[in-house]
């Protein structure tokens, strides 16, 4: 399995309350899946996400990715599997104001430290493959919300990760665009063989899905709590 967490918990304590936002949740995503996440506010979606991204550890329970425990990985380590593995998109975009959609786009591969050659050939496919070639030059503030979200998506796949992450990526899109997006990724999930997590309270979104999953609270709701076969 591609990915799985066994019963993860996840507390915060501000001062002296102690929230609990995971109440032991179990579940598992296989290689080039489409998983929606659906839940109201506060439910814990983005906590479950952070987790499942190396960004945080649990309080208890295990994430795996690749079957590899993720709380035995010393910091570096983690850092490196979110770098190779995971490929992230947000709500509110997240790209670099003064690079350009090219830049952005980039931006991962020289962190791995690829050539010049290589880092080229990849961004211009991905240009491609989400349709804005001709706006390589331009920077985030002179694109559309639509076109924005696009070239998140180009770089959250232009290291090749396995594992797609996005919490709310059409939040910010009318429902044209937020459907181009939708479209956009379901093709990228099958050309490039990457799981897709989406998180969203969006119900149209889950006519996309090959697999949705309910949390409520802290907890998968019954009848989606194993992983997939
Ligand atoms: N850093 C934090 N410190 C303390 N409590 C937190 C922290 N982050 C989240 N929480 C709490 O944990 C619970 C789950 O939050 P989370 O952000 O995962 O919800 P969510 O499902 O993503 O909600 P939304 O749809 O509003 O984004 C909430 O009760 C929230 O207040
Ligand atoms: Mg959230």
């Amino acid at each position: 399995m591609l990915l799985e967490t066994k019963n993860v918990r996840k507390e915060y304590r501000i001062g002296s309350e102690v929230i609990q936002a995971l109440r032991g949740v179990t579940f598992g995503v296989n290689a080039g899946d489409f998983v929606i996440i659906n839940g109201p506010s506060g439910s814990g979606k983005t906590t479950l996400l952070n987790l499942i991204a190396c960004i945080d550890r649990p309080t208890e329970g295990e994430v795996f990715i690749e079957e590899q425990p993720v709380s035995k990985l010393s910091s570096s380590k983690l850092a490196e599997t979110r770098r190779d593995k995971i490929g992230l998109v947000f709500q509110s975009f997240n790209l670099i104001p003064v690079l350009s959609a090219y830049e952005n786009i980039e931006y991962p591969l020289l962190l791995q430290s690829a050539s010049r050659s290589e880092r080229r050939q990849k961004v211009m496919k991905l240009l491609d493959e989400v349709g804005l070639t001709t706006m390589a030059h331009r920077r985030p503030d002179e694109l559309s919300g639509g076109q924005k979200q696009r070239i998140a998506l180009a770089r959250a796949l232009v290291t090749e990760p396995r594992i797609i992450l996005a919490d709310e990526p059409t939040a910010n899109l009318d429902s044209e665009t937020a459907k181009t997006v939708m479209g956009i990724m379901k093709r990228l999930n099958t050309e490039h063989s990457a799981a897709f997590i989406i998180v969203t309270h969006d119900r149209m979104i889950n006519e996309y899905a090959k697999k949705i999953v309910s949390i409520r609270d802290g907890q998968l709701l019954d009848g989606n709590n194993s992983a997939s076969p």
